[in-house]
């Protein structure tokens, strides 16, 4: 939808959009982390900017370059990633495309860590959860008028993506089935189904993540304005 993007159908409004893996240090050389390559939601920066809007992209640990005429903050770990979010409010949207560590290492070794040396003994780290960056936008005080978030499931994706959708009081989930090959986490292509609050499925069949992203911005800019 070429044109909704010429009609700048977000001038004017600020959109914050998380990206990419965060990374859990276990000591000062090594960490918990995920294989998210950021794609999804940097083209979704880009389309959001080229609709006109002013783009905050607060991007995990990622090797891709940021879009023209987006404000890009880079952080590592998910308490990072939700301090750099809360900081970037107020917003009119907010589209949590990042794959965010559930848990993180109870305490960082100040350390290298070392192996024992006279034993074969595994070794058993404590994880402690992260906070839910959607979920506390989506409660902030400061709320964005428009939460979005993603859902990458294996079974039951419309069941699980509608149950984040109620639970983490959502305007808008984008459930994908990450079980099919070749699309989705770390892939360059994706194929997605829009759940919104009536809870009517709206399938966007497989494409480019960045054709994708400007149908996925022309469908949110489309309710932004109607619910506003
Ligand atoms: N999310 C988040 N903070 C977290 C975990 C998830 O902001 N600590 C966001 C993701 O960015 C995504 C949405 O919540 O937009 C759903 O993420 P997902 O991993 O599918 O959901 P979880 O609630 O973590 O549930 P689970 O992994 O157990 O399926
Ligand atoms: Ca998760």
């Amino acid at each position: 939808c070429a044109e909704c993007f010429e009609r700048g159908l977000l001038t004017g409004r600020h959109v914050l959009i998380n990206a990419g893996p965060t990374r859990e240090a276990i000591d000062p050389v090594r960490y918990l982390s995920n294989h998210s390559s950021g794609k999804m939601g940097f083209a979704l920066a880009e389309a959001a900017a080229e609709a006109g809007a002013r783009v905050t992209l607060v991007a995990g640990p990622v090797n891709l370059p940021t879009p023209p005429r987006v404000d890009r903050v880079d952080v590592t770990s998910a308490a990072e990633m939700l301090a750099a979010c809360e900081a970037a409010l107020p917003a009119d949207l907010f589209i949590a495309s990042a794959a965010v560590a559930d848990y993180r290492p109870a305490s960082c070794a100040p350390g290298k860590l070392k192996k024992e040396t006279d034993s074969d003994a595994g070794l058993t780290l404590t994880l402690i959860r992260n906070p839910d960056i959607l979920a506390t936008l989506a409660g902030h005080a400061q709320r964005p008028g428009f939460c979005v978030g993603f859902a990458a499931e294996t079974d039951d994706v419309l069941g699980y993506a509608s149950d984040k959708l109620t639970r983490k009081n959502l305007d808008l989930i984008v459930a994908n089935d990450v079980s099919q090959p070749g699309i989705g986490f770390n892939a360059d292509d994706n194929a997605v189904t829009l759940i919104d609050r009536s809870l009517a499925p709206q399938p966007l069949p497989r494409a480019s993540k960045h054709k994708l992203a400007r149908q996925l911005i022309a469908v949110i800019a489309d309710r932004l304005t109607t619910s506003a």
